[in-house]
């Protein structure tokens, strides 16, 4: 398939992220933080990148957000290559980075370059999300010589959550913040070229920023990272059940749909939809014909 637009005219590149953290690109003096938000289809991706969203990212959260599945564990590679090529469509500036889902980078190491590389060829992304730590250092360090380049993403890492009993807060004491630490510059050592950090102390968030080369991206992770992240129907308010506290809503989709949906099935019980503007007409010259017709 025909993939990524050519670097300039504002395109996002693996590179320019990288230049976010070293402040080539400076924005009223300090770099431009990075803003970076999960798309799932064609329409939303088109209106998220033509509002100048950096990064966008096709989020195994599409399980749980999209498919009303009760974790991100069950969706699959070709699932997800569903969404990354309608999001590609979509997408003429943002970098698009596609999340390996649960599965395809936990066997055979081969096999994960392989899975990583259907998401560039097939997919049209220009990067993948791994979640995990040191313990995926040699890991990343293989899709990156397949160049492939790699996101990284630790703290609450949704795939673990029967390893974690639930979707808890990470990092909270000094020692399991040391572990994190050390899974940051593991991942920064690996090749990834940012970090998702992901529902851990501000405080704890601040201290990896500092240290690292690469831009952090944070979701629950405080205001202090290189950029943000948050799933697009959070932001838009069209998801339901229990509300993360950092998850700002900037829109209700959701009450609207509601609205529209019931007064369209107010209309159509009614009889008053569609009306005789919203319906064809047969040709003025024909209408005589057919008048003869029926008598
Ligand atoms: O799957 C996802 O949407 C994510 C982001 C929340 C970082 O991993």
């Amino acid at each position: 398939m025909s993939v990524v637009s050519p670097a300039g005219n504002g395109k996002i590149t693996v590179p320019s992220i990288l230049e976010r953290k070293s402040g080539i690109s400076l924005q009223n003096g300090s770099p431009a933080k990075i803003a970076c938000l999960t798309a799932y289809d064609y329409p939303t991706a088109r209106l998220l990148d033509e509002a100048g969203v950096d990064v966008l990212l096709v989020g195994d959260s599409l399980a749980m957000v999209m498919l009303g599945y009760e974790s991100t564990l069950p969706v699959t590679v070709d699932e997800m290559l569903v969404c990354t090529r309608a999001v590609r469509r979509g997408t003429r500036h943002a970098l698009l980075v596609a999340d390996m889902p649960y599965g395809s980078y936990h066997a055979e190491p081969a096999e994960a370059v392989r899975n990583a590389v259907r998401f560039v060829k097939e997919g049209g992304a220009e990067a993948v999300k791994v979640e995990g730590g040191e313990r995926r250092m040699d890991l990343i360090a293989r899709i990156v010589d397949a160049e492939v380049p790699v996101m990284g993403h630790i703290g609450l890492t949704p795939q673990s959550v029967n390893a974690f009993g639930g979707f808890r807060v990470q990092g909270k004491t000094a020692e399991a913040g040391e572990r994190l630490l050390r899974d940051a510059r593991a991942v920064e050592a690996a090749g990834a070229f940012a970090i998702v950090l992901e529902s851990i102390p501000r405080e704890l968030a601040a201290r990896i920023t500092a240290e690292l080369r690469i831009p952090t991206i944070g979701i629950g992770a405080g205001p202090d990272c290189d950029g943000q992240v948050l799933v697009i129907h959070d932001l838009v308010g069209l998801t339901f059940g229990h509300k993360p506290k950092f998850a700002r809503c900037y829109a209700d989709v959701g009450a609207t749909i509601s609205r529209a949906a019931a007064e369209y099935c107010r209309d159509v019980q009614q009889g008053s939809f569609p009306s005789d503007e919203e319906s064809y007409h047969t040709r003025v010259e024909k209408v005589g014909t057919l008048l003869a017709q029926q008598k």
